[in-house]
């Protein structure tokens, strides 16, 4: 509670929590000394002739209830954080109880988690229940970004099949996912429209797409000199330290039509993976490779 941006927000609740209180207590007070009517206790009220309103008071025991209500919050107030910025005398918060539940947990987990950290990878990604963490893991944390089957869609990765963008080495996918990953492919609006199309139909005709042949070829000599290969490598085939794909297969990142191809080389593509370490921790992360390994084992080779 002690964020407020300035000192109003804080008086406002103070005064509207005190208001209430204090308004509370003097409705009881005054029902409390309601005069008992000496008019045989009714509010002058009849209908059908003999049908009165009786004007008595609250039975005690359900006023004390009222007034406990009162007193409690009185309580409360003092012990908790309720009036504005006030901490509260039990220094209670709920993110401090957040963290308290985290540890606790963490707890229970780490000797689970110490073992896992102990196996290496490969060993990890053919143990049935290290698998199963994993999973619930990539439940947690991944699904949102590469669906819940891990085949991704457009713009984020299949993880579930043979192609890696950022290599395929248990140490290169653990990098991956702790340190997270910045794929930058430049936009090459400059080389003009006509050069682009050429060098879409060599990268089509590279995956074995139907292209324009004369296209193509003038496509392959632009892919070197504009600097495609910089990247890509000089046989298109991609470079793992640099995220750029291999051109040569049918996975696509954003899809395999001139069109496509055209927009990405035109407008180039910016794609980020997030950092995971800080978050989850050398373990969790451990667990999560070996999850992907283990998707991306014995799915099509491509
Ligand atoms: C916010 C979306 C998002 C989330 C959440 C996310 N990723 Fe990613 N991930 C991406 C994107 C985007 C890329 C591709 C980056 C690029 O193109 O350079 C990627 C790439 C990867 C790669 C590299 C694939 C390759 O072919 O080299 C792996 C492995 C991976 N993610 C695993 C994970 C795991 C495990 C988690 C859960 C802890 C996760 N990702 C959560 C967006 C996400
Ligand atoms: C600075 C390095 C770099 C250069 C130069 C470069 N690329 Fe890329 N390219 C990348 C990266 C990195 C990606 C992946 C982007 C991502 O992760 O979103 C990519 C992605 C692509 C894709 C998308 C593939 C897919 O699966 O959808 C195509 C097509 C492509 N590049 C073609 C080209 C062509 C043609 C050129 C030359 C005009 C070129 N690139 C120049 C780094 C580069």
């Amino acid at each position: 509670m002690s964020d407020f941006v300035n000192q109003f927000w804080n008086w406002y609740v103070i005064l509207l929590t005190a208001i209430s209180i204090i308004a509370c207590s003097v409705v009881l007070w005054s029902q409390n000394i309601t005069p008992v009517s000496d008019q045989a206790h009714t509010t002058g009220h009849v209908w059908d002739e003999t049908l009165e309103e009786y004007n008595n008071p609250l039975p005690k025991w359900w006023m004390w209830l009222f007034h406990i209500t009162v007193v409690f919050s009185l309580v409360y107030c003092v012990l908790y954080p309720t009036l504005g910025s006030f901490q509260g005398v039990l220094g209670w918060s709920s993110s401090g109880q957040y963290e308290k539940e985290v540890a606790k947990a963490d707890a229970e987990t780490k000797p689970l988690y110490d073992k896992y950290l102990a196996m290496d990878l490969p060993a990890l990604a053919a143990d049935k229940e290290g698998v199963e963490t994993g999973k619930r893991l990539y439940l947690t944390y991944c699904m949102q970004c590469h669906g819940a089957d891990a085949r991704g869609g457009k713009g984020f990765p299949n993880l579930a099949d043979n192609d890696w963008q950022w290599g395929s080495d248990p140490a290169q996918i653990v990098e991956t996912i702790s340190a997270g990953r910045m794929g930058v492919m430049p936009a090459h609006a400059q080389v003009g429209a006509d050069t682009i199309k050429d060098l879409a139909n060599y990268v089509r005709s590279l995956s074995g797409l139907p292209a324009d042949s004369l296209r193509a070829a003038k496509g392959q000599e632009a892919f070197n000199s504009v600097g495609c290969s910089g990247c890509h490598g000089a046989d298109a085939k991609g470079m793992a330290a640099l995220g750029a794909p291999n051109l040569t297969d049918k996975v696509w990142l954003y899809g395999g039509s001139e069109a496509t191809i055209i927009e990405t080389i035109a407008k180039g593509r910016t794609n980020q993976m997030p950092a995971w370490q800080a978050f989850l921790g050398d373990a969790k992360v451990h667990v999560l490779a070996a999850y992907v390994m283990s998707l991306g084992k014995g799915g099509e080779s491509k």
